[in-house]
This record gives C-alpha cells, structure tokens and sequence, in this order.
C-alpha cells in the first residue's frame, strides 16, 4: 500500500521553522510512542542539528507498557533525554521539567558563567500532524493555550508560551515530509491517524490492520470481534462487517464502514495497547 501525503503548506511551515531555530536553545521532538520511527519527521532531524533535544514518546496509554520501556531506553543510550508521556492525562510532566535542565545544562552552565541570570530556556515544540504537540502544550500550561483538534493539521500560526520565568515554549504546525522512502513508513503513519483520512483506501488499510494485528497480537480479533484468526483478512473484514451489523440497503455487507470502524477501534486503544514498531 503506496500512501503519500505532503499538502503545501507544511513547505511553509517548515521554511518559517527553519527561520526560528535561531531563535531557541531546546527541539522538543513528540513522537507517538506507537511508531518511534516511522513517527521521526527526518526533516526536523536535520533542521535541529546542533540544538539540545528532548524527545517525549507520547500516547504512550496507547502502546506495549514493555515496548515503551525498551524504546526509552534505546533512545536515551543515543544520548537523547526521553520521557514517556500521556499528555491527556498528564502522566510524564513532572520528569519533563527535570530532563528540560539535563538536556539544556551546556546552555545553564554558559549563562551562568557569563554571569546570565533569569534567561528562559526557549523551546520549539515539534513533530508530526496529530502527535498531540497542542494537547501537551495545554496541559503543560495547564491551561488552555493553544487550540487542539481533532484534523491532522490543525495547529497553525506561530505563537510563544511562556510558562514561567525559565521557560517559553514555541508551537508550530505538524509537518511531515515529502516522500517515504519506504512504504512501511506511510502505512504506520495511516494506521495511527496522521494521514488525511479523505485519501486513504479504508479497505486496503483496514486488512493491513487486520493482519498487523493477527500476526503482533494474535487473540485480539478473536476477543474483540469473536472471529476465528484461521481466517485470511478479507475473510475476516467480512466477519468484522456482519458482527458489528454494518449492512448496506438490501443486507449486502457495508465493507466500507466496517474498515472505518475497524480503524478507529485500532487507533482508539479499543483493540488494547498495541505498539506497532517493535524493538
Ligand atoms: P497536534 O497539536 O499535534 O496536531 O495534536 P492534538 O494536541 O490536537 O492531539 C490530537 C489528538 O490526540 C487529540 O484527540 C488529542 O486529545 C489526542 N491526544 C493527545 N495526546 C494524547 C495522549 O497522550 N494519549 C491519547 N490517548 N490521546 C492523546 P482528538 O480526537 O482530536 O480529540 P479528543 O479525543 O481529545 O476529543
């Protein structure tokens, strides 16, 4: 399943980061914690070259508590500073504060020696359309700073926030990037939501779910959807389509509805924690 999805305006957004990485001491990279590789924007990599980086593997209540660890630790044996987060319900925000001064302590230790009081460690917050960059801003401020939505894509304009007299924070719009070279890439990115929805073959994605799911987590079809896993995925989207009652006018099986709600049951966390990049 080929899956490409660059509209114009993440062009922009990244030539007006670019401009602002002068501006800041700090990348704060979100990444969901379900793809820490596929969910790696390569671009933003390369623009935050030279800067301290934190990396926060969010939605971490959506993924393998076991995967999470084994991810944290790989990250972290890079030299990045890594907190798993849950920025709905702000589970992870007490350790960001404390790794925000490990990862910036060159920057601490300068100001200090040039006899620097009081300037705020500047932080861009970065990563892919729906990782949830608004949701941890919010919650982070604990107050509603910056607006969330529920489209890949919403967040735009530039906009400080400063949190307190050490630290200021610079939203920016979820970008990807033009082409993934591998096409595991672009099916990862479908599976947990980035991709526009409106171009995506529901179909085609919801059997690659399907035997995601089969072959990582054998037993949740099964649980869910009371289907025997013998069966090949059409099979099965035909099991899922009559077991939730998805029928088109005159009983014939909605295959179309069935893989949308097949998709969101997956992306929800209502097929339970599923990691879908493995250490
Ligand atoms: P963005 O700015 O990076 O584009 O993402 P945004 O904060 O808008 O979050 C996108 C969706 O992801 C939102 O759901 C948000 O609630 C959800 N989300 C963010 N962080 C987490 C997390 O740690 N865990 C889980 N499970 N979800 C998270 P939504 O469907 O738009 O809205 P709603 O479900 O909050 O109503």
């Amino acid at each position: 399943m080929e899956i490409q999805w660059y509209p114009g305006h993440m062009t922009k957004a990244m030539r007006q980061m670019s401009e602002d990485m002068k501006l800041i001491d700090l990348v704060i990279e979100l990444v969901d914690a379900r793809v820490p590789v596929s969910g790696r924007n390569p671009d933003l990599e390369r623009l935050g070259t030279g800067k301290a980086r934190l990396l926060l593997l969010n939605k971490s209540d959506l993924s393998d508590a076991k995967e999470n660890e084994r991810w944290k630790k790989h990250f972290q044996e890079q030299g990045l500073q890594t907190v798993l987060l849950d920025a709905q319900k702000n589970t992870g925000m007490n350790e960001i504060k404390a790794a925000i001064r490990v990862a910036c302590s060159e920057k601490i230790e300068r100001d200090r020696r040039r006899g620097i009081k009081n300037r705020p460690v500047r932080a861009m917050v970065v990563g892919i359309p729906n990782v949830g960059k608004s949701t941890f801003i919010n919650s982070f401020a604990k107050k509603a700073v910056a607006k969330t939505g529920n489209k890949p894509g919403v967040t735009k304009g530039k906009q400080w926030i400063r949190l307190d007299p050490t630290l200021e924070l610079l939203d920016t719009p979820g970008v990807l990037w033009p082409k993934f070279e591998d096409p595991t890439v672009g099916l990862h990115l479908a599976m947990i939501g980035t991709i526009n929805d409106e171009i995506l073959q529901k179909e085609e994605l919801a059997m690659e779910c399907l035997s995601f799911l089969k072959q990582e987590y054998p037993g949740k079809i099964a649980q869910r959807y009371e289907l025997s896993e013998e069966e090949d995925t059409p099979a099965l989207l035909l099991g899922v389509a009559q077991r939730l009652g998805c029928l088109k006018k005159g009983g014939e099986p909605d295959l179309d509805r069935a893989s949308r709600l097949l998709i969101d049951d997956l992306r929800s966390g209502r097929l339970g924690k599923l990691s879908i990049e493995k250490l």
